[in-house]
C-alpha cells in the first residue's frame, strides 16, 4: 500500500511537520533523581526517535502537586527546564519538532509522592480503584481531597507557569493533557466529578477547567502552538461518563473556537469500548488538525488520512520498540516487539537499546 498521505508534509497551525507519523506521549519513568530531572539517557531516547514528524513528550508534571508516578519528569524547576533544553536542542538538531505534554494527575497519585505527604487533590473526594506507582512500589490509591472553588485559579496558574517554562526549554509548543483519567479528565467526566459549584454538574461546568487551562496556556504560547489531548470513551483510571458524545462534542466546539494547533483524540486505550461513539462528530466540530491515536498501523493511518478522518496519527507502543518507526513504515519492514517488563523505570535496557534497521542489518 502506498503511504503517500502519511508521508506528506502538513501544518498543525503554527507547527510545520515534514510528515504525519507522530510519536505519542509515553510515560517511561526514567528521570534523574532526586528532582525528577530529564537527563542524558532521556536525550538519547528522544534523539533516537527524531525521525518522527512530531514528538510529543511523555506526560510531564506541571507542579509537585501534579505528580502521580515515581520518576516521571517535571517542568517546574530550573534544573528540569535545563534538562529539557538539552532534549529540545538534540531533537531540533535532527530536524524534528517536539512539544511538551503538560500533566496534572489529580487523584492518580499518592501522599508519598506529594510534598509534605499531603493528600492528592481531585474534583471530588472519590478514590479511584487500583494502585499508585511509588518509589516503594505499588500502593492502594487514597481518597483524594476535593479542591475548593477558590483553589481553581492556582490549578490554572500551575499550567500557565509550566507553559512559560516549556517556552524557556525550547519546545515548539505544548499539549494540554485532558485525557486518560488525570485531573482535567476527572473534572470532565461525571463519575469523578460530583461538584455542585461552577466546575461540576452541567456539561458546561465540567468542561470549564479544561477550557480555562487551555485558554491560559494559549495566551502564553499563541493558540497555534497548543494542542489538547482527550479520551472521550476512556475508562482507564476509573473514569465513567454516561453522555460522552454530548460532553465531548461541546468541549470540541469550544476548543475549536480557540484556533488551536491540534486536537489529539485517544480513540482506543486499555481495551475500553468506543461502540456507539462517533469520532467523526468531533472531527467535524474541530476546525484545526485532528490527530488520531490508538492501535493504528501504517496502513490504517494512511487510510484514515486518505479518507479525511484524521490529519495526522500518533503511535505509542510501536515507537517504544522502534526508534526508526517512520523508516520501517516506509520500507514495510518488520517491527521490533515491545518488552512489557521494561516500560516503567530502570535504565537503558528496554529504553535506548531497541535496534534501528540500520543497526540490525549492518
Ligand atoms: C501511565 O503511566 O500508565 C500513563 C500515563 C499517562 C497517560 C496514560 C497512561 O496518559
Amino acid at each position: 500500500m502506498s503511504l503517500e498521505h502519511l508521508f506528506s508534509p502538513t501544518n498543525l497551525a503554527e507547527i510545520a511537520l515534514k510528515h504525519r507519523v507522530v510519536m505519542a506521549p509515553l510515560t517511561r519513568s526514567r528521570s534523574a533523581q532526586p528532582g525528577d530531572v530529564p537527563q542524558q539517557l532521556n536525550v538519547d531516547y528522544y534523539s533516537q526517535r527524531a525521525s518522527a514528524g512530531l514528538i510529543i513528550t511523555e506526560a510531564t508534571q506541571v507542579s509537585p502537586q501534579g505528580k502521580g508516578y515515581a520518576f516521571t519528569p517535571g517542568i517546574h524547576s530550573e534544573q528540569q527546564i535545563a534538562g529539557w533544553k538539552t532534549i529540545t536542542d538534540a531533537v531540533h538538531a535532527k530536524g524534528a519538532k517536539i512539544v511538551l505534554q503538560l500533566w496534572h494527575v489529580g487523584r492518580i497519585s499518592h501522599s508519598s509522592l506529594q510534598l509534605d505527604g499531603e493528600l492528592p487533590v481531585a474534583p471530588s473526594a472519590i478514590a479511584p480503584e487500583g494502585q499508585a506507582f511509588t518509589e516503594q512500589g505499588f500502593v492502594d490509591f487514597e481518597t483524594p481531597r476535593a479542591l475548593a472553588t477558590i483553589e481553581m485559579p492556582s490549578i490554572i496558574e500551575q499550567f500557565t507557569q509550566a507553559a512559560i517554562n516549556a517556552k524557556q526549554a525550547g519546545f515548539d509548543g505544548v499539549e494540554v493533557h485532558a485525557a486518560n483519567g488525570y485531573l482535567l479528565d476527572q473534572f470532565l467526566k461525571e463519575g469523578s466529578n460530583q461538584r455542585t459549584d461552577s466546575y461540576g454538574g452541567s456539561i458546561e461546568n465540567r468542561a470549564r477547567l479544561t477550557l480555562e487551562v487551555t485558554q491560559a496556556v494559549a495566551e502564553v504560547w499563541g493558540s497555534g502552538r497548543v494542542g489538547v489531548r482527550i479520551s472521550p470513551t476512556g475508562t482507564f483510571n476509573s473514569m465513567s461518563e454516561s453522555e460522552p458524545q454530548a460532553l465531548f462534542n461541546y468541549l470540541t466546539e469550544q476548543l475549536s473556537a480557540m484556533n488551536l494547533s491540534y486536537l489529539h483524540v485517544v480513540e482506543n486505550f486499555g481495551g475500553a469500548s468506543s461502540e456507539g461513539f462517533s469520532f467523526a462528530q468531533l472531527r467535524s466540530r474541530f476546525a484545526g488538525a485532528y490527530m488520531a491515536n490508538g492501535g493504528y498501523t501504517a496502513d490504517s493511518a494512511e487510510q484514515a488520512i486518505a479518507e479525511g478522518k484524521a490529519d495526522v496519527v500518533s503511535f505509542g507502543a510501536p515507537f517504544i520498540a522502534n526508534p526508526d518507526l517512520p523508516e520501517r513504515f516506509k520500507q514495510g519492514a518488520t517491527l521490533n516487539e515491545l518488552d512489557q517488563n521494561t516500560l516503567y523505570g530502570g535504565g537503558a535496557e528496554g529504553y535506548t537499546d531497541y535496534p534501528s534497521l540500520a543497526a540490525a542489518t549492518s
